[in-house]
C-alpha cells in the first residue's frame, strides 16, 4: 500500500492529540467521515475544534494518533491527496488587494486548475455562494458577511471531495446563513464528505447526520441526532432559572417519580421527565417547594439538553 492508497474513507481520525505548551487542546479525538455525509464537531470556546481541523489539513502534526484522508497519512499527504481536499478557515482567509473572482483564481490555480476549467470552477463557485453580481469588487470592501462566503467559495473551488469547514457562518445575517446550510447540504448530496463545527447546537441538528460533541478536547458523546436526543431520554426537559441549590433540587428530583437532575449551575437548572405525568409532577412539587423561579419552560430533549447532561453547562451561541 503506498502512502495515499485512495481508498479508504474520505477521513478517519483515529486517537489524535495535540498541546500547545502545557495546554492539552486535543486529548484523544476519533471520528470517520464517509463520502456524502456531514459530519459536525460541536463545543463551546476552545472545545478543541479548530485544532482538530488543524490537524486534518496538515497545519499542525499530531502528537498521538493519526489521520487518515482516503487511507493516506494526512502528514505526508502528497499533492494529490490535498487536492481532494477543501479547507474554509474560521477566520477569514482572503486578499483584500484582489476581487473576489481574482482571489478565486489564485486559489483555484494553487490547486492546479488552468485555462477554462479555471474559469468555469471560478464562475460556478461565485455562483454557489451568491457572489456573481460582486465578482470584480475588491475583496477589501466587501462586509464581512460576503468576505465569509467568499471563504466558503474558495474551499470549494476545485470540486473537493473532502470539506473541512470551521465555524463557516459566525459573523453573517439569517438568511445568508440559510444559503450557506444549503450549499453544504449539495455537497454532501453530490458526494462530498463534510467536517463541519459549529457551536450552533440549532445549526449542528438541521444539517449534520452525525454529530460529536466535544468540549476540552474530548468526544463526550457522538452518533444521529436521534441517537444522541436518546442519550437525554424520550420525554421533556424542564428548565429552571432563578435560585438553585443542587442538594434540595437533587432531593426535590428524588420524591418525583419518573424525574431525574440533568444538571444545576449558574443560577439554572433542568430535569428529565419519563413522560407528560412526569413532567406535571415534577412541576407541582417546584411550585409546592416555594424555590424563587424567574423562568420555568418545558421543552422537548435536544442537543441543548444533551449538552447540559454531559457537561453541567449550557452551550450558548
Ligand atoms: N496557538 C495557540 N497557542 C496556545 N494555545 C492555543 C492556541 N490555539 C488554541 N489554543 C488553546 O487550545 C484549546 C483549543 O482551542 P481551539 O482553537 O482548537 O478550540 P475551538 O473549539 O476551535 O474554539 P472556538 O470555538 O473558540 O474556535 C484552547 O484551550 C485554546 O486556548
Ligand atoms: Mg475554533
Amino acid at each position: 500500500m503506498t502512502a495515499n492508497d485512495g481508498k479508504g474513507p474520505p477521513l478517519r481520525v483515529g486517537e489524535v492529540r495535540f498541546s500547545y505548551g502545557k495546554t492539552r487542546a486535543v486529548d484523544g479525538v476519533s471520528f470517520e467521515v464517509a463520502a456524502g455525509e456531514i459530519f459536525g464537531l460541536l463545543g463551546p470556546n476552545g472545545a478543541g475544534k479548530t485544532t482538530t481541523i488543524s490537524m486534518i489539513s496538515g497545519l499542525l502534526t499530531p502528537e498521538s494518533g493519526q489521520v487518515l484522508i482516503f487511507g493516506g497519512e494526512a502528514s505526508g499527504a502528497s499533492g494529490a491527496a490535498r487536492a481532494r481536499m477543501g479547507v474554509v478557515p474560521q477566520e477569514v482567509a482572503l486578499y483584500d488587494e484582489l476581487s473576489a473572482a481574482e482571489n478565486l483564481r489564485f486559489w483555484g490555480q494553487l490547486y492546479g486548475l488552468r485555462g477554462a476549467a479555471l474559469q468555469d470552477a471560478v464562475r460556478q463557485a461565485l455562483g454557489l455562494v451568491g457572489l456573481t453580481d460582486r465578482r470584480n469588487e475588491k475583496v477589501g470592501k466587501l462586509s464581512g458577511g460576503l468576505k465569509r462566503r467568499l471563504n466558503l467559495a474558495v474551499g470549494l473551488v476545485h470540486g473537493p471531495a473532502l470539506l473541512l469547514l470551521d465555524e463557516p457562518t459566525v459573523g453573517i445575517d439569517p438568511q445568508a446563513r440559510l444559503h450557506i446550510l444549503e450549499v453544504v447540504r449539495d455537497q454532501a448530496k453530490a458526494g462530498c464528505a463534510v467536517l463541519y463545527t459549529s457551536h450552533y447546537l440549532e445549526e449542528a441538528e438541521q444539517i449534520c447526520d452525525r454529530l460529536a460533541i466535544v468540549d476540552h478536547g474530548r468526544v463526550l458523546a457522538a452518533g444521529t441526532v436521534a441517537e444522541l436526543r436518546r442519550l437525554v431520554g424520550e420525554g421533556p426537559v424542564v428548565q429552571l432559572r432563578g435560585e438553585v441549590d443542587a442538594d434540595r433540587l437533587k432531593a426535590l428530583a428524588g420524591r418525583c417519580p419518573g424525574v431525574g437532575l440533568l444538571s444545576c449551575a449558574d443560577g439554572t437548572a433542568s430535569f428529565s421527565a419519563r413522560d407528560a405525568a412526569a413532567c406535571s409532577g415534577l412541576v407541582r412539587e417546584l411550585f409546592q417547594a416555594g424555590l424563587k423561579l424567574e423562568d420555568l419552560r418545558v421543552q422537548e430533549p435536544n442537543l441543548q439538553s444533551l449538552f447540559l447532561k454531559l457537561t453541567g453547562r449550557e452551550l450558548r451561541d
